[in-house]
């Protein structure tokens, strides 16, 4: 199967210049005008290649390659196009482009489908604007209830119900779920956004379970103050608390001694945020994850009870709230096993793994069977301007893809 490269890398750059930040960096947070603009052109490209678009009442957009039986149900693929702060161009828009150049593909080779095949671009996959992400995949897999996510708030406490309607995204949020059975399956092309395939010179990694993700955000209040004015002994710092807090989450992700084990502390916001003014308020969120959901549970516990230590030491108040505690996923045996004989008659190589980052796959798993396709990124870098996916990586990564849905599609 022939891929056209030359469009897909044309593609990418286009669609990475919808960005509110300089080249290279990506930044499309989710509801921005950018985002907006970003959907537009992607629902052109989408009926340029003759597929029928829909989205849904939080912005989740579908793009449809009729089957000949339409009756029968699709097979999804697709992945997220917003992007986290300063970030780079591939990560999500590999499996959304590289989806679409994947049908064009098939359709190019004549291929009739069956099964229609679907292409699902997830709303707000990023947490960046309401501190949980997957908000489509969780809607669309009934994890997250349509009151719940209404009343999410942004920073500027806009709620997700008011910036939905503001971009053009009514209706019942209910109407987003998607019940068991409604896709035979769902395939996910991703860059790996770690270093083991290219360290292992591996072109595909086919996952096989992705690992559990949960979000703490822990609010620390103590006593303002004038920096001068205030002396030093009595004080209720609540950043000097966050600091502790910061390191208590590092040595309880490296006390499990496990190397599946991370944490870090990637927000941090202190009021009143005067260089002379001693912080009375801050807030900071912790990510931990691990492939072993008790184990990262244990982390979680520990850090409590560190934070709750500190809290009284330092006399500062702290609350802990838990936005999301997901377990992990399994892959579906049947698509990976899919995917690797794909693999060996294109004679690309292939290797099984594990998902580090989570991704839509990971709520999509609930409610039909569910695979990823990983390609390997530049030093395993990612959620950075510099993450890099070489056209001949992606290439490979969209002909297994294509590959895979032709066979489950048929
Ligand atoms: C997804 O972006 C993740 O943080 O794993
Ligand atoms: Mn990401
Ligand atoms: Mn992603």
């Amino acid at each position: 199967m022939q891929v056209n490269t030359a469009r897909l890398s044309a593609e990418i750059n286009a669609l990475s210049l919808i960005s509110d930040a300089e080249p290279p960096a990506v930044t499309r947070i989710v509801f921005s005008e950018r985002d907006h603009e970003a959907r537009e052109w992607l629902k052109s490209r989408y009926r340029e290649a003759g597929l029928e678009v829909r989205e849904d009442p939080v912005g989740n957009t579908f793009a449809r390659w009729p089957g000949a039986s339409t009756q029968l149900p699709a097979i999804a693929t697709g992945s997220h196009v917003d992007a986290i702060p300063h970030a780079g161009k591939y990560d999500g828009v590999v499996g959304v482009l590289g989806a679409l150049e994947a049908i064009r593909t098939l359709q190019q080779n004549g291929f009739q489908p069956t099964r229609s095949i679907e292409i699902v671009q997830f709303t707000a996959e990023e947490p960046t604007r309401f501190g949980i992400g997957c908000i489509g995949s969780r809607l669309m897999s009934g994890t997250l209830d349509a009151a719940s996510a209404d009343a999410l708030r942004d920073k500027q406490d806009q709620s997700l119900h008011n910036l939905r309607h503001n971009s053009g995204f009514s209706g019942d949020l209910a109407a987003t779920r998607m019940l068991p059975g409604h896709y035979a399956g769902f395939v996910e092309l991703h860059i790996e956004q770690g270093p083991f395939l290219e360290r292992d010179g591996i072109s595909i990694g086919a996952v096989t379970h992705i690992a559990a993700p949960a979000t703490l955000r822990i609010t620390f209040e103590g006593e303002g103050g004038h920096a001068g004015g205030r002396l030093m002994p009595g004080r209720r710092d609540s950043f000097c608390a966050a600091a502790e807090a910061v390191l208590a989450v590092e040595r309880a992700a490296l006390f499990t001694g496990a190397i599946d084990t991370v944490a870090t502390v990637g927000t941090c916001e202190i009021y009143p945020g005067a260089v002379n003014s001693i912080p009375s308020r801050v807030r900071i969120e912790a990510d931990i994850r691990d492939i072993e959901e008790t184990r990262r549970d244990e982390v979680i516990a520990k850090i409590k009870t560190a934070v709750g230590e500190i809290s009284v030491r330092r006399n500062v108040a702290a609350n802990i709230q838990m936005l999301n505690a997901d377990p992990p996923a399994a892959c579906a045996p049947q698509i990976v096993s899919t995917i690797e004989r794909v693999c060996q008659t294109e004679q690309i190589s292939c290797k099984r793994m594990v998902s580090r980052a989570y991704h839509d796959s990971l709520f999509m798993a609930r409610i039909c069977p569910v695979a990823m396709i990983f390609i390997p990124c530049r030093d395993g870098v990612s959620h950075r301007p510099d993450e890099y996916a070489s056209p001949k990586a992606i290439e490979a990564g969209v002909r297994v893809l294509a590959g895979t849905l032709s066979d489950l599609a048929s």
